[in-house]
């Protein structure tokens, strides 16, 4: 595996390939990680990952300085799936001069659910992206559903700016007591590590009961916050979103069974989690 700091340099390695899949992390890598590598496999060739840890999509009292950095090991993981590339530019490669030029989604998009209690953090993420994109020059790129919110925003950029890029959707890799995999669940405590399944839980629980043609979502909403609240808990949100655009569906489009999603965020301790499920 050849390991990239260089924009320049990256083009160079990657001139004249036409199928390239691209897995954009930053670092510290799990299996869910490696499932995005595999199935970035199976739709191009080569494969290329990146790490790098973008301080454009955290905010000021965010975990930024203390993300786990773990290079070592993910470039040990990386070289096990077959990767080609790894890029992994530093702070000066990807960002020479102060970024201005941003990419702002939408507002009901962006502003909504984790863009309303993380402020600015999609426009960071689309920024990176999208200059990602400009240095790998992927024909597909790979993105898990974990992060929902940001695959939907990610694959509405890529529509939208007509990029050459086709945006693969992962499934969410659970441990087997149904924690979604994540970075930060590295935070938890032993005890939080027991009570974290608790998430996906109550997403199964409102899930149930909204296929069970109950309409008073607020209802079901509360419930489950309520749920965590009781465990010590301090939920962000649990909310009954429309797949297609994440806005809150009406009672019509309840009635016609338009597809739903449940998405979640909540801190547990000074870990804050997320989670979602498809209804
Ligand atoms: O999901 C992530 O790890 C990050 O948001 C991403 C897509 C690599 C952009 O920094």
């Amino acid at each position: 595996m050849k390991i990239i700091s260089s924009i320049e340099e990256l083009r160079d390695q990657l001139r004249g390939q036409l199928r390239t899949a691209f897995v954009p992390t930053m670092g510290n890598l799990h299996e869910g990680h490696l499932s995005l590598m595999r199935l970035a496999r199976k739709h191009g060739d080569p494969v290329v990952a990146s790490i790098f840890v973008n301080r454009l999509q955290f905010g000021p009292n965010d975990d930024f300085d203390k993300y786990p950095r773990t290079f070592q090991s993910d470039v040990e993981k990386l070289e096990k799936e077959g990767v080609y590339v790894l890029f992994a530019p530093t702070e000066k490669d990807l960002y020479p001069e102060p970024q201005e030029f941003r990419v702002r989604p939408p507002d009901d998009l962006g502003n909504t659910l984790e863009g309303e209690f993380r402020p600015g953090f999609f426009c960071g993420v689309t920024t990176v992206v999208l200059k990602l994109f400009s240095c790998v020059q992927p024909r597909v790129a790979v993105f898990g559903k974990k992060d929902y919110q940001q695959l939907m925003i990610v694959r509405n950029m890529s529509k939208q700016f007509a990029l050459p890029t086709e945006i693969i959707a992962a499934e969410t890799y659970r441990a087997d007591d149904g924690l979604a995999l994540s970075s930060r669940n590295g935070y938890l405590s032993v005890s939080e590590r027991k009570e974290a399944p608790l998430l996906f839980k109550v997403l199964n629980q409102v899930a149930d009961e909204v296929r069970t043609g109950c309409v008073d979502i607020a209802a079901i909403e509360n419930n489950a916050m309520q749920q965590l609240l009781e465990r010590d808990w301090k939920p962000d949100y649990i909310s009954v979103r429309k797949r297609a655009d994440l806005q809150i569906p009406s009672t019509d489009e309840l009635a016609q069974g338009v597809p739903l999603v449940v998405l979640a965020a909540a801190r547990l301790g000074v870990t804050r989690l997320i989670d979602n499920l498809e209804i």
